[in-house]
């Protein structure tokens, strides 16, 4: 792997060696392979196009490769609920990412010997986030054929340009610093599906009705429960007056009808990455801007009788993922507050980006610090401050917040669905598996609006619905059809439901769907298929069962059932 930047050398961390652009006229690139979003889903594409001789560009418009993962999300989902055991569907390279963590943990041992013994302990799959980068880092740099850019972002975050066709084939897309890289095939791995939207391929954001796809849990929910406010909190800036306006976080939004439709997506959150080890430990400080009227909703929680949630250690060397929201009760979760960043511009989402940063930190010390709580919630964030050895370059808070939602690719012939893992629902067959899914319907809250004069959290799915169970999702669910694009694959953008995509978000199940393109990418290439859509499948399941992919869902070790209650 090389590190490469496209135009300038400004910005570069001083750790990249080597950048191969001096020139500042915009450049034109060229690959078998280019990868839009250093993602996890990115790079594991990378990864396995350059191990099969096909030249890739990965570009990151961060200054870092390894998405969510490496900005906070070290709890990873795998074996991490007691009501199933999801390691035995990992996907080989995501394997392989963890086996690469273990041994920077000195653990390798343990680790095989729990894979071996189908052990199940969420230990083995966690990590600081500081050594997920350096393992991802280390990874890259051990791959010949892969070239990175970062601080590379595509041109218009797909709103309308960015993107140069020819028919239904993507000629080259173009960067914000006006570069152009031509390949073969394209890969969107970003979470937005930037790349998707300008290729003009059809997709969707936000929830559909129960009617569009009959799933039972779609569309607007009256009696969310999970990671609901436990006590009423009256909404309004004076109690009780409507007139008055609202307070911070809640949104003027009307509850509107059950299982209805809307543009609302799922909260997003930062994943903090915190320690209570004194000596690795840097305190919440008070931001300049800071506004205790901001945190208003928690003084009334607390003040009704809800319980502030405080942070437990989940990741080695005493650090804690904070996840956003909390199983009962007011978490950090933002509903409601993102809902302009799937499709806004590189500046509305970095603007978006530092508000909420703001804000979060602003908390940050406003639980630790203010008398409004109780003595017993500040002195225990007071336990807690950010890691000294996390995020070195921004002042050790998180770069990247969690976009769990963003543009999906909808298909006219097949959309992954709740029935898909449904239990009771008839079997629906798939001739052409990539990977075997097992993770429930997981939707974090979506507004914070008021129901009945008290603020109401609505959306939160988690352990609610029909029983489920492990189900193979098919190749076609990661590529356009012809008619639409060619050669484009986005295993972030499934098309999906809102329902659907929940139960293939997590980062291991991304990194997977991006191997899969990568391989099937190549086939393509080999075999000059008309389109990524007509990939012979024979060719690609061949592939896939030599590199060790788990293709049954009713393997051996898997449950046929899971039930949520
Ligand atoms: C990639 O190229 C190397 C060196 O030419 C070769 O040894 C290897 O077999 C090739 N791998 C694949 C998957 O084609
Ligand atoms: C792992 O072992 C190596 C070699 O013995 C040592 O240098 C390193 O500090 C150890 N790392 C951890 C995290 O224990
Ligand atoms: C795995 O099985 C071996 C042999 O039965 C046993 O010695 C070892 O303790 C087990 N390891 C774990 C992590 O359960
Ligand atoms: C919709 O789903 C329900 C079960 O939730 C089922 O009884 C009904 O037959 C389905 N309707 C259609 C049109 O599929
Ligand atoms: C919400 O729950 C209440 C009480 O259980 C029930 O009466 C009502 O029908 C539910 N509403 C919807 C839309 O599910
Ligand atoms: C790690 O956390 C435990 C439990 O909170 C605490 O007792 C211990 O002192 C911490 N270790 C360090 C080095 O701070
Ligand atoms: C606490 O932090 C110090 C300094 O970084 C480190 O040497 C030590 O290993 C840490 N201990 C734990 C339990 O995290
Ligand atoms: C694919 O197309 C190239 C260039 O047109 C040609 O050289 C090659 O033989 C073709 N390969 C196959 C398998 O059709
Ligand atoms: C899936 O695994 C089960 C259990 O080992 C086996 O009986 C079944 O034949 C397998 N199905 C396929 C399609 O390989």
């Amino acid at each position: 792997m090389r590190w490469a930047r496209a135009t300038t050398l400004c910005g570069l961390a001083s750790a990249i060696a080597s950048p191969l652009g001096l020139a500042l006229a915009s450049q034109n690139h060229d690959y078998d392979i280019v990868v839009v979003g250093g993602t996890s889903a990115g790079y594991a594409a990378a990864i396995q196009a350059a191990r099969l001789n096909r030249t890739v560009a990965l570009l990151e418009p961060s200054k870092h490769v390894g998405g969510i993962a490496i900005e906070g999300a070290g709890a990873s989902d795998i074996d991490s609920q007691s009501s199933f055991q999801n390691s035995l569907t990992i996907g080989p390279l995501a394997f392989e990412f963890y086996r690469r963590v273990a041994d920077r943990y000195n653990n390798t041992k343990a680790f095989d010997q729990g894979w071996s013994n189908h052990t199940k302990d969420k230990s083995l799959w966690r990590f600081e986030c500081h050594v997920g980068q350096s393992v991802i880092e280390d990874w890259l740099a051990e791959e010949k054929n892969i070239d990175v850019y970062l601080e590379t972002a595509l041109r218009g975050a797909g709103n309308g340009h960015g993107v140069f066709k020819s028919g239904e084939e993507i000629i080259k897309i173009e960067t914000e610093a006006r570069d152009f890289f031509s390949a073969r095939i394209f890969i969107d791995a970003t979470y937005e599906g930037d790349l998707l939207a300008a290729a003009g391929v059809p997709y969707t954001i936000g929830r559909e009705s129960i009617a569009a796809y009959n799933e039972s849990l779609a569309g607007i929910q009256f009696n969310t429960t999970f990671s609901q406010l436990t006590v009423d909190v009256d909404p309004y800036r004076v109690s009780g007056n409507p007139s008055s306006g609202l307070i911070p976080t809640v949104q003027d939004q009307a509850l509107g009808k059950a299982g209805d439709r809307d543009r609302n997506i799922q909260a997003f959150s930062w994943r903090l990455c915190l320690t209570n080890n004194v000596s690795n430990l840097v305190p919440f400080t008070r931001p300049a801007d800071y506004d205790p009227s901001h945190y208003e909703i928690y003084q009334r929680y607390v003040k009704a009788g809800g319980k502030v949630f405080t942070p437990s250690i989940v990741l080695p060397n005493n650090k804690t993922d904070i996840i956003g929201s909390a199983t009962e009760g007011l978490g950090f979760d933002m509903p409601g507050r993102t809902s302009e960043y799937p499709e806004g511009s590189h500046s509305q989402r970095a603007k978006l980006l530092e508000d909420l940063a703001r804000w979060q930190k602003g908390l940050l010390y406003f639980l630790a610090h203010d008398n409004s709580m109780p003595k017993e919630t500040r002195d225990e964030w007071s336990k807690w401050g950010y890691a000294q050895d996390e995020f070195v370059d921004n002042e050790h808070f998180p770069r990247a917040m969690y976009v769990r939602d963003g543009r999906r690719m909808i298909r006219d012939d097949i959309v992954v669905t709740s029935h898909n893992t449904e239990y009771s629902y008839p079997e629906i067959p798939v001739s052409d598996p990539i990977l075997t899914n097992l993770w429930p319907i997981d939707l974090h809250s979506t507004r914070r609006i008021v129901k009945d004069g008290h603020i109401y959290d609505e959306g939160f799915l988690w352990k609610q619905g029909p029983d489920w169970k492990p189900w193979l999702l098919s190749y076609q669910a990661i590529v356009p059809k012809s008619t639409m694009c060619k050669n484009l694959f986005v295993p972030t953008s499934p098309s999906s439901t809102h329902l659907g995509f929940s139960l293939l978000r997590v980062e291991h199940t991304f990194m997977t769907m991006g191997q899969v393109s990568a391989i099937a990418a190549d086939i393509a290439i080999k075999t000059n298929a008309s389109s990524v859509e007509k990939v012979n499948y024979d060719l690609l399941r061949e592939q896939l069962d030599a590199t060790g992919f788990l293709l049954n869902a009713t393997a051996d070790g898997l449950p046929s059932r899971v039930s949520n209650s």
